[in-house]
């Protein structure tokens, strides 16, 4: 098994324009990313969520609650995996341009669920084999077969909580629009960092909001960091913004530490 690797997810919200009700990626930052990864290691796993793609169908056709067995739906279901995986296309071809051999690892083809938190039979040997070869693997969040519900929303963050549970990278990096997690509201300009996040801060951080609506098909922040926890039991794990990702991946960490 390599050693020493490295996982990073790059957030939809990073990645895409995430308020856009259709699919926009932010081309600047997949520059930015090739810029910051083409001479570094190449013995790292590539996560991406899919921010506008993938997640407004999802919520309007409530993919995240199974299979309702309309057509409207057969279709969104289709129509998703199509978003997602033209997001995937469109970081690895980048990084391909850039000189960095990827290999795409597609959930819908290779990962069922068991609820939303639970992968069945994790495809490992479709990381491992480019990893030995030298490319980076590079999956996403996705929709798949469920065997509860039919059909699920597998999150980029829980694909990161399998990784880190059998590779024990030796860092794993959140990377996301805010430069960690916030005191309070995150677009308040008086917000900080808090820089060490443990399991009382994701207590009052889960308190804080208990009584809103989570707008992320896949719980936004509060589902982040219950998968960050668990990954700080096999990894140095941080949260952080694209600003900082080149710090982070040298040993000079900004941003939030998450610890279980
Ligand atoms: N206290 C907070 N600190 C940082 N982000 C927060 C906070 N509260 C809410 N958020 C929201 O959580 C989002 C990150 O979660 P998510 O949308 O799942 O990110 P990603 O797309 O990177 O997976 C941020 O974009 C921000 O809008
Ligand atoms: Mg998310």
């Amino acid at each position: 098994m390599p050693e020493d690797i490295i996982i990073l997810k790059f957030g939809g919200s990073v990645i895409t324009d995430k308020k856009s009700e259709i699919p926009k990626v932010n081309h600047k930052v997949l520059d930015r990313i090739c810029n910051i990864l083409k001479d570094k290691e190449r013995n790292m796993i590539i996560v991406h969520g899919a921010g506008s793609y993938g997640h407004p169908i999802a919520k309007r056709y409530a993919l995240a609650e199974g299979l309702n067995g309309s057509q409207e739906q057969k279709k969104a279901i289709k129509e998703a995996r199509k978003q997602v995986h033209e997001l995937n296309q469109l970081l690895c071809g980048r990084l391909q341009e850039s000189g960095i051999e990827t290999k795409s690892v597609i959930p819908s083809q290779s990962m069922r669920t068991r609820g939303s938190r639970k992968i069945e039979n994790f495809p490992v040997h479709e990381f491992d084999k480019p990893l030995k070869e030298g490319k980076i693997p590079v999956t996403f969040g996705d929709v798949t077969e469920d065997l509860i519900q039919g059909i699920n929303i597998l999150s980029g963050d829980v694909i990161m909580m399998e990784l880190a549970r059998i590779y024990e990278p030796r860092l794993t990096v959140f990377v996301m629009d805010y430069p960690g997690v916030m005191k309070g509201r995150p677009e308040d300009e008086k917000s900080e960092i808090i820089p060490l996040v443990d399991s009382e801060t994701r207590e009052s951080i889960k308190k804080y909001y208990g009584e809103e609506r989570i707008t992320d098909v896949t719980g936004g922040l509060v589902g982040k960091l219950e998968c960050a926890a668990r990954i700080a039991e096999h990894s140095q794990c941080w949260i952080t913004n694209l600003d900082h990702l080149e710090d982070c991946i040298c040993g000079d960490f900004h941003g939030s530490r998450v610890i279980p």
